[in-house]
């Protein structure tokens, strides 16, 4: 499986001979201006939640690859709208089995609105099972015990989790979070890109390291086999 970073809370990932994209938010990044969104490959773009930090280019995306939007109903909703068309919506908790692999939509604590100020339903986070290799994107949230029952069903390989804190959990929380999720390899994600999330890099893998954890931080536009 390859995981590509595109900046911020965005990734690219090739599983299965398909392109599942995350949360893309490139123009608006300055840290991602080297990213050419254009020749972004995406059969899939799941969306966590409405904040623009998370969806400003999955419309663009979308329309130029024909990518399914996968998110919660009032998102796909919101795509539909928009002339996307090709959406499929879920809900927390549900599951639903596609050609890459099954995604469960769990849940994430946060809030979710779009620019407009209009609901944009609950955030979530995804779980996904491909024959590669099973993770889970938690979108933007703070720690919750709930990530306990994520383990109960799922033997995470890797995880991606937010560690720049203010919006999100922080490098300590994410920690926990591993602890709860049982999973040892983290990808950190929605750090530096604002002044209110710039973070340490060495201290934060550090911090992992001595809880028996690997958290890779990834160069933008850097590409990994995991
Ligand atoms: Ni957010
Ligand atoms: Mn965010």
């Amino acid at each position: 499986m390859k995981v590509k970073y595109y900046g911020h809370s965005c990734f690219g990932i090739h599983t299965g001979g398909k392109n599942l994209l995350f949360d893309p938010f490139i123009r608006q990044n300055p840290l991602a201006k080297d990213i050419d969104i254009t020749s972004i490959e995406a059969d899939y773009i799941f969306l966590s939640h409405g904040h623009q930090d998370h969806i400003a280019d999955a419309l663009e995306i979308a329309t130029r690859t024909n990518a399914q939007i996968i998110g919660i109903w009032e998102i796909c909703e919101w795509a539909g709208n928009q002339g996307h068309t090709h959406n499929h919506p879920m809900n927390i908790g549900g599951s639903w089995t596609f050609d890459f692999g099954t995604v469960q939509m769990v849940k994430a604590v946060h809030s979710s609105s779009f620019q407009d100020g209009s609901y944009a339903g609950q955030p979530c986070g995804f779980v996904i099972r491909s024959e590669e290799k099973v993770f889970y994107y938690s979108g933007d949230t703070a720690l919750t015990l709930d990530m306990q029952l994520i383990s109960e069903r799922h033997n995470l390989n890797f995880a991606f989790l937010p560690i720049g804190s203010n919006f999100t959990m922080d490098v300590v929380d994410a920690i926990t979070a591993s602890k709860f999720l049982k999973c040892n390899h983290i990808i950190g994600m929605h750090y530096d890109t604002f002044g209110y999330i710039t973070i340490d890099h060495d201290e934060a893998v550090n911090h992992f390291n001595q809880a028996g954890k690997l958290l890779t931080l990834m160069q933008i536009g850097q590409t990994i086999d995991i």
